[in-house]
Protein backbone atom coordinates (compact mmCIF):
# COMPACT_ATOMS: atom_id res chain seq x y z
CA UNK A 1 0.00 0.00 0.00
CA UNK A 2 1.27 3.04 -1.08
CA UNK A 3 -0.26 6.71 0.61
CA UNK A 4 -0.26 9.93 -0.27
CA UNK A 5 -1.83 13.11 0.74
CA UNK A 6 -1.81 16.81 -0.20
CA UNK A 7 -2.44 19.74 1.58
CA UNK A 8 -4.54 22.53 -0.22
CA UNK A 9 -4.78 26.44 -0.01
CA UNK A 10 -5.57 28.78 -1.82
CA UNK A 11 -5.53 32.92 -1.37
CA UNK A 12 -9.55 33.03 -1.83
CA UNK A 13 -9.74 30.72 1.61
CA UNK A 14 -10.55 28.21 -0.10
CA UNK A 15 -8.42 24.94 1.80
CA UNK A 16 -8.56 21.44 2.07
CA UNK A 17 -6.54 18.20 2.82
CA UNK A 18 -6.36 15.56 0.25
CA UNK A 19 -5.66 11.49 0.91
CA UNK A 20 -4.52 9.34 -1.99
CA UNK A 21 -3.91 5.16 -1.50
CA UNK A 22 -3.16 2.35 -4.00
CA UNK A 23 -2.74 -0.88 -3.17
CA UNK A 24 -0.42 -2.77 -5.78
CA UNK A 25 -1.17 -1.90 -9.58
CA UNK A 26 -5.13 -1.40 -8.48
CA UNK A 27 -7.05 1.66 -8.48
CA UNK A 28 -5.85 5.11 -6.48
CA UNK A 29 -8.41 6.06 -4.16
CA UNK A 30 -9.06 9.64 -3.54
CA UNK A 31 -10.79 11.08 -0.61
CA UNK A 32 -10.59 14.13 1.07
CA UNK A 33 -12.52 17.39 1.52
CA UNK A 34 -12.40 21.04 0.69
CA UNK A 35 -13.87 24.12 1.99
CA UNK A 36 -14.73 27.37 1.55
CA UNK A 37 -16.14 26.76 -2.15
CA UNK A 38 -19.18 28.15 -3.81
CA UNK A 39 -21.64 25.89 -3.97
CA UNK A 40 -21.75 23.47 -6.97
CA UNK A 41 -19.04 21.90 -9.23
CA UNK A 42 -15.75 22.36 -9.33
CA UNK A 43 -12.84 21.20 -12.41
CA UNK A 44 -10.74 18.41 -10.06
CA UNK A 45 -7.41 17.98 -11.80
CA UNK A 46 -3.76 16.64 -11.11
CA UNK A 47 -1.50 18.96 -12.98
CA UNK A 48 2.03 17.90 -14.03
CA UNK A 49 4.35 20.07 -11.98
CA UNK A 50 4.32 20.10 -8.12
CA UNK A 51 6.00 24.08 -8.27
CA UNK A 52 3.44 26.59 -6.48
CA UNK A 53 5.97 28.97 -6.73
CA UNK A 54 4.05 31.28 -8.43
CA UNK A 55 0.93 30.01 -7.08
CA UNK A 56 -2.06 27.66 -8.85
CA UNK A 57 -0.46 29.06 -11.65
CA UNK A 58 2.86 27.56 -11.73
CA UNK A 59 2.10 23.92 -11.51
CA UNK A 60 1.47 23.61 -15.16
CA UNK A 61 -0.86 21.43 -17.27
CA UNK A 62 -3.17 18.56 -16.69
CA UNK A 63 -0.83 15.26 -15.95
CA UNK A 64 -1.02 14.26 -19.68
CA UNK A 65 1.89 11.60 -20.11
CA UNK A 66 -0.32 9.79 -22.95
CA UNK A 67 -0.37 12.92 -25.08
CA UNK A 68 -4.11 13.07 -25.39
CA UNK A 69 -7.48 15.93 -25.09
CA UNK A 70 -8.91 16.78 -22.74
CA UNK A 71 -11.95 14.37 -21.29
CA UNK A 72 -13.63 12.90 -18.01
CA UNK A 73 -12.71 10.59 -15.99
CA UNK A 74 -15.17 7.89 -17.67
CA UNK A 75 -13.86 9.05 -21.48
CA UNK A 76 -11.41 6.92 -23.65
CA UNK A 77 -10.00 10.43 -24.20
CA UNK A 78 -9.04 11.98 -20.94
CA UNK A 79 -5.85 13.58 -19.50
CA UNK A 80 -4.37 10.96 -17.02
CA UNK A 81 -4.87 13.87 -14.50
CA UNK A 82 -8.75 14.66 -15.48
CA UNK A 83 -10.52 13.46 -12.53
CA UNK A 84 -13.88 15.60 -13.11
CA UNK A 85 -15.77 17.69 -10.95
CA UNK A 86 -16.41 17.75 -7.30
CA UNK A 87 -19.36 19.16 -5.78
CA UNK A 88 -19.73 21.56 -3.08
CA UNK A 89 -22.68 21.80 -1.07
CA UNK A 90 -24.57 24.92 0.43
CA UNK A 91 -21.70 25.03 3.30
CA UNK A 92 -19.39 25.40 0.76
CA UNK A 93 -17.58 22.22 1.28
CA UNK A 94 -17.44 19.17 -1.00
CA UNK A 95 -16.52 15.73 0.21
CA UNK A 96 -15.62 13.42 -2.07
CA UNK A 97 -13.89 9.93 -3.24
CA UNK A 98 -12.95 8.99 -6.58
CA UNK A 99 -11.29 5.60 -7.38
CA UNK A 100 -9.28 6.10 -10.70
CA UNK A 101 -6.74 3.72 -12.26
CA UNK A 102 -4.82 6.94 -14.24
CA UNK A 103 -3.56 7.95 -11.40
CA UNK A 104 -0.55 5.49 -9.81
CA UNK A 105 1.63 6.58 -6.94
CA UNK A 106 4.67 4.38 -8.25
CA UNK A 107 5.92 3.84 -11.52
CA UNK A 108 6.88 5.86 -14.82
CA UNK A 109 3.41 7.73 -14.36
CA UNK A 110 3.25 8.81 -11.04
CA UNK A 111 1.58 11.21 -9.52
CA UNK A 112 4.25 12.00 -6.15
CA UNK A 113 5.50 15.47 -6.71
CA UNK A 114 2.61 16.71 -8.94
CA UNK A 115 0.07 18.99 -7.61
CA UNK A 116 -3.85 18.49 -7.50
CA UNK A 117 -5.81 21.38 -8.44
CA UNK A 118 -9.33 23.01 -7.61
CA UNK A 119 -11.06 25.44 -9.96
CA UNK A 120 -13.77 28.15 -9.90
CA UNK A 121 -16.11 26.70 -12.09
CA UNK A 122 -17.30 23.39 -13.61
CA UNK A 123 -15.45 21.19 -15.98
CA UNK A 124 -17.30 20.30 -19.24
CA UNK A 125 -15.46 17.17 -19.13
CA UNK A 126 -14.62 17.85 -23.05
CA UNK A 127 -18.08 18.56 -23.93
CA UNK A 128 -18.81 21.90 -23.98
CA UNK A 129 -17.97 23.54 -27.15
CA UNK A 130 -15.84 26.04 -25.76
CA UNK A 131 -12.19 27.19 -27.44
CA UNK A 132 -11.09 25.38 -23.51
CA UNK A 133 -13.30 22.35 -23.55
CA UNK A 134 -10.67 19.95 -25.02
CA UNK A 135 -7.69 21.41 -22.75
CA UNK A 136 -8.70 22.71 -19.50
CA UNK A 137 -12.80 21.88 -19.60
CA UNK A 138 -12.99 25.47 -19.85
CA UNK A 139 -13.04 25.07 -15.52
CA UNK A 140 -12.32 28.71 -15.02
CA UNK A 141 -9.37 29.98 -12.34
CA UNK A 142 -7.11 27.55 -10.12
CA UNK A 143 -8.47 28.44 -7.03
CA UNK A 144 -6.31 26.22 -4.57
CA UNK A 145 -4.11 23.82 -5.27
CA UNK A 146 -1.24 21.72 -3.00
CA UNK A 147 1.15 19.09 -3.99
CA UNK A 148 1.09 15.51 -3.59
CA UNK A 149 3.61 13.95 -1.58
CA UNK A 150 4.83 10.41 -0.12
CA UNK A 151 2.82 10.13 3.09
CA UNK A 152 3.61 6.28 3.81
CA UNK A 153 4.65 3.58 1.53
CA UNK A 154 3.83 0.58 3.42
CA UNK A 155 5.24 -2.83 2.44
CA UNK A 156 4.77 -6.53 4.23
CA UNK A 157 8.81 -6.65 4.66
CA UNK A 158 8.29 -4.22 7.35
CA UNK A 159 6.93 -6.62 9.37
CU1 LIG B 1 -6.97 21.80 -13.38
ZN1 LIG C 1 -7.49 17.62 -18.68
Amino acid sequence: MVKAVAVVGGNEGVKGTIYFSQEGVGPTTVTGSISGLKPGLHGFHIHALGDTTNGCVSTGPHFNPAGKEHGGPEDEIRHAGDLGNVTAGNDGTAHFIVVDRQIPLSGPNSIIGRAVVVHADQDDLGKGGHELSKTTGNAGGRIACGIIGLQEHVTFSRY
